[in-house]
């Protein structure tokens, strides 16, 4: 299958009012809204990172989606909405405190677990009694989902376990030739997939972290309790969002976290440094991944990518997946990676980045 791919001029769109009165534009959306309305597929921006999209209450688009990622069929995805009252619709109950949670985040990177009503296809929550909604506050996937007048159902649009695709060529690199459309809008915002939060037991529980923290969440609704499956002293314990337990995010060479008592990076580094070097030694491509204050602490002959600088640990969310797939495409073997404080959406970086590493930690 041929892929389109149609790129929206970002610099002359700055809300969504600007799409809908842009032809070019507008007849982007357009030729993407019949794809989905037609049960094809369609990758789009989000504020988080890239989606591929299908119709959700249409299980033949779903069959599709799961087979150009080559995502297991018990992983379930992501229904997008444009509207409130589009809850209502999906969901079996709306309980207060999803109501307090969508006034205050939506749109924008918050995923709520809800019981699901019969018109959703199991086949798009793996078969649980439960559905995912998420309503993107970026105009491009927000004009998308008006228009079709579908709601779409998205996971990531990468290769399943690869590093989620924050660009329109990194969709392009994972999925070209096996779905029907590519919209570019632009390098994504976050760069971090979206906070999910389960809503279907008592209290509020953390399935994902995200850009919006647990602290952010109990602000609104009060206490909320983080999956033990997902933190790293789960002794075991699997995680409750299906997705979460497979190594997921990760580059093709082996990732190692180096991490060092009260943040003494150039203690990490020369760890970093010396295993590196080992590994050079015997005929390996090794990569770094550091961050603009430590590049200089690296004085070896890998490849020292830099994610940013860890006063803006936003703009190190929004880089993280483009430096692993960065060292997918100079081959790197190994990959040594210093380690981010757990603060705020720190916490969402290092959970990505030790299901990247397949939980390798070394303390040093
Ligand atoms: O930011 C995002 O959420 C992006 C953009 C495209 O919206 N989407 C995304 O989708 O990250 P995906 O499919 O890569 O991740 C969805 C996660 C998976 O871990 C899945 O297991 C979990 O959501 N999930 C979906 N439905 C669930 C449910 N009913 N119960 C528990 N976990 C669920
Ligand atoms: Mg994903």
């Amino acid at each position: 299958m041929e892929t389109i791919i149609s790129r929206i001029d970002m610099e002359k769109i700055h809300i969504l009012q600007d799409i809908m009165s842009d032809k070019e534009a507008l007849d982007i959306i357009d030729k993407a809204s019949d794809i989905l309305r037609n049960g094809g597929l369609v990758a789009f921006p989000t504020e988080t990172v890239y989606g591929l999209g299908g119709d959700a209450l249409d299980a033949e688009a779903s069959g599709k989606i799961y087979r150009a990622k080559g995502r297991p069929s018990d992983n379930p995805l992501i229904v997008h909405i444009a509207e409130e009252k589009a809850l209502y619709d999906i969901a079996a109950q709306v309980p207060d405190v999803a109501l307090k949670l969508s006034q205050a985040f939506w749109p924008g990177p918050l995923t709520m677990i809800l019981k699901k009503q019969d018109k959703v296809p199991d086949s798009i929550t793996g078969g649980l009694n439960s559905v995912a909604i998420r309503m993107p506050s970026n105009i491009v996937a927000m004009a998308l989902i008006k228009k079709s007048g579908v709601y779409v159902a998205a996971p990531s649009a990468n290769t399943s376990g690869r590093p989620s695709p924050t660009t329109a060529a990194h969709v392009e690199e994972d999925l070209s030739g096996k779905i029907d459309m590519i919209i570019d809008g632009g390098p994504v915002d976050i760069g971090l997939e979206s906070t999910i939060v389960d809503l279907t037991e008592e209290v509020p529980v953390i399935l994902r972290p995200g850009y919006i923290t647990k602290e952010m969440l109990e602000a609104v609704v009060g206490h909320v309790e983080t999956d033990k499956g997902i933190r790293e002293d789960n002794n075991g314990e699997a995680p409750k969002a299906p997705g979460m337990k497979y190594r997921h995010y990760a580059p093709c060479g082996k990732l190692t976290i180096v991490e060092a008592e009260n943040g003494d990076y150039e203690k990490a580094a020369a760890v970093i440094n010396s295993m590196a070097q080992e590994k050079m030694a015997q005929g390996y491509k090794v990569g770094i991944l550091t961050t603009d204050e430590n590049k200089n602490f690296y004085d070896c002959d890998a490849a020292v990518m830099s994610v940013g600088n860890r006063r803006e640990e936003i703009s190190i969310a929004s880089h993280l997946y483009a430096a692993l797939r960065e060292f997918d495409n100079i081959h790197a073997e190994y990959i040594y990676a210093e380690s981010f404080s757990r603060e705020n959406v720190g916490q969402a970086i290092m959970n990505r980045l030790m299901k990247a590493a397949g939980g390798s930690i070394i303390k040093v």
